[in-house]
This record gives structure tokens, C-alpha cells and sequence, in this order.
């Protein structure tokens, strides 16, 4: 797995969009604009959706006129880029979220929607310990892994075809999905879908929990598959990161973001102006 050094931002189309409200509706563009042009082509579009607060408003406008009738719904395989193992009525799970502001408003097929399912507690929900809730968490990951496997050929092969979209939000300590700094998953070049226990300080988002939590995870080398990756940052407090993740050159043990460049396909940010107020000047959109 090759961190990019500065050279990222050169491999990106980096727009800057002038509010978040804005950064929203470009990126709804986008998603209707592939998915048409994938199913098109391919006869079906795959998409992995992004957790954390940033994405649910383009989800609310993908769920509304025009963006809606626009989206070819029956054709259309909703996956997630990662989940917390909470229940999926859980506030925290960005299944329900998903859910509450997009799917359950589409005409997609349920059997199309492919949720990251991975409540690590006992039979009933409650308490297990912590090599239980490991084990757990694995035999979720290695159902999802298996899952991908089914839509999508070996990482490991040359030419294996990954998602249509991937979604990425940015964690302001690097993170994306739920590959966090110093996590073993990175590294890991096999699997499509990994476990990861991520302590409480270094999740982000309005759905932290305040503990130490098992999430489910694409790895860095199925997301490296897709045919197009976005990562959508917005607000001042993203502009460190953002800059750090496009122009510097720290190592990627430390910014998992940097892990991720598509490498048959396109790799765009989606910022508004506040998270790109630190970029040097010169691309797109500035
Ligand atoms: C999550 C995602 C995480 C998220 C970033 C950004 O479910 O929280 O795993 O990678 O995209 O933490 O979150 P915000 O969009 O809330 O800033």
C-alpha cells in the first residue's frame, strides 16, 4: 500500500464550493450523473455511503426533486463504507441515518440495500466480553467481506473491479471510514471488509459515543478499487487535516486518508470554502 506524499492533490480534482449547502448539491450532481452513466453501461450502479454528519444532506437531496426521479433506483446496490457495531436503530449508526434521510424515501428494492450489520452485544443486546465482542465483530466483518465478494472479484487481481462511488467523510485526526491512525486494517491488502476496535477519543462526528467501540470497515484496498472515490469535508475545523491529507507529507500511519487513491479511477474532494481555506492556491473552483 503507497501513501502519497505531496503528490495526492496532482491526482485529485479538488472542487471548492463556496457553503456546505452548495458542497451538497454539486455532490448529489455527481452521484445522479454516475449512477445514470453506470447503469448505462454496466446495468447497475454500486455505492457505498459514507457515515458522520457531512454527507446527510446530500443523502436529503438525493431523496428530493429533481435528484430522485433522476437516480435509477431498481438498479442502484447501497453498501456503507463503514459502521459502528451498534444496533441499526441505534443514533449512532449510520445505517439509520442513511435510512432516515435517503433510503426509506427512494424507491430502491430492500434487497439492494446492504447494511453493515454488526451488533457485537449478546443474544439480547447486552454485554459481552471483550474477546466475545471481538469475535463478534469479525465473524460480521468476514460476512461483509463475503458479501463484497459476491458482487466483486479478489482484491488481490489485477484487473478486480471494485465499487461505481465510494463516499468518504474526513476525521480531523486523518481518519476515513473507519480506518484510524496506527490501526493493523491498514495495512491489510486482502480483505474488502475488516473489524477495528476504535477508542472513544479518536472517533469524530456528532455520533461519537464516548466509548470504545467495534466498527465494521472497507479496507484502504478495496475502496482503492472503485471506479470513483469523493470525499466530502466541510467546515473551518477540516482545514488542517485537509491541507495535511492533499499537500503534506506525513507518513500514512498517521493520515489514513493518504492511504486512499483509486487506482484505475477518479479521486475528488468535495470541500466547502471554510475546510479548503488553507490550500495553496491554484486549483479549481479557487
Ligand atoms: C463515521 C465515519 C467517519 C466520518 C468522519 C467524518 O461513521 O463517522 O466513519 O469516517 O466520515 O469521521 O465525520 P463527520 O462528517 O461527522 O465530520
Amino acid at each position: 500500500m503507497i501513501a502519497y506524499g505531496g503528490a495526492l492533490r496532482s491526482r485529485s480534482l479538488v472542487r471548492v464550493f463556496p457553503d456546505p449547502a452548495t458542497m451538497a448539491l454539486g455532490t448529489a450532481a455527481l452521484i445522479a450523473a454516475e449512477a445514470r452513466r453506470a447503469v448505462k453501461t454496466r446495468g447497475r450502479f454500486t455505492l457505498a455511503l459514507a457515515g458522520g454528519a457531512t454527507p446527510r444532506e446530500t443523502y436529503a437531496l438525493l431523496a428530493r426533486p429533481p435528484f430522485a426521479a433522476l437516480m435509477p433506483w431498481e438498479n442502484v446496490e447501497v453498501f456503507w463504507t463503514d459502521e459502528r457495531c451498534v444496533g441499526p436503530d441505534d443514533p449512532r449508526s449510520n445505517e439509520r441515518m442513511a435510512r432516515d434521510v435517503l433510503l426509506d424515501h427512494v424507491p430502491i428494492p430492500p434487497d439492494r440495500v446492504h447494511p453493515m450489520r454488526c451488533l457485537v452485544g449478546g443474544a439480547d443486546g447486552g454485554d459481552v466480553d471483550q474477546a466475545g465482542a471481538e469475535r463478534a465483530a469479525w465473524t460480521c466483518a468476514d460476512r461483509y467481506d463475503e458479501l463484497l465478494g459476491s458482487f466483486f472479484p479478489t482484491p488481490g487481481e489485477p484487473s478486480a473491479p471494485g465499487l461505481d462511488l465510494v463516499l468518504l467523510g474526513l476525521g480531523v485526526n486523518g481518519h476515513t471510514a473507519s480506518l484510524f491512525p496506527g490501526s493493523e486494517v491498514l495495512l491489510e491488502e486482502k480483505r474488502r471488509a475488516a473489524a477495528a476496535l476504535v477508542d472513544a477519543a479518536a472517533g469524530s462526528g456528532p455520533t461519537a459515543a464516548g466509548q470504545d467501540l467495534w466498527r465494521i470497515t472497507l479496507t484502504a484496498a478495496f475502496i482503492n478499487k472503485a471506479a470513483s472515490v469523493v470525499f466530502l469535508a466541510g467546515g473551518a475545523a477540516k482545514a488542517k487535516m485537509v491541507k495535511a491529507v492533499l499537500e503534506g507529507s506525513s507518513d500514512a500511519a498517521h493520515l489514513p486518508a493518504r492511504l486512499i487513491h483509486p487506482e484505475g479511477g477518479s479521486l475528488r474532494w468535495h470541500l466547502d470554502d471554510d475546510a479548503a481555506a488553507l490550500l495553496d492556491a491554484g486549483m479549481e473552483g479557487r
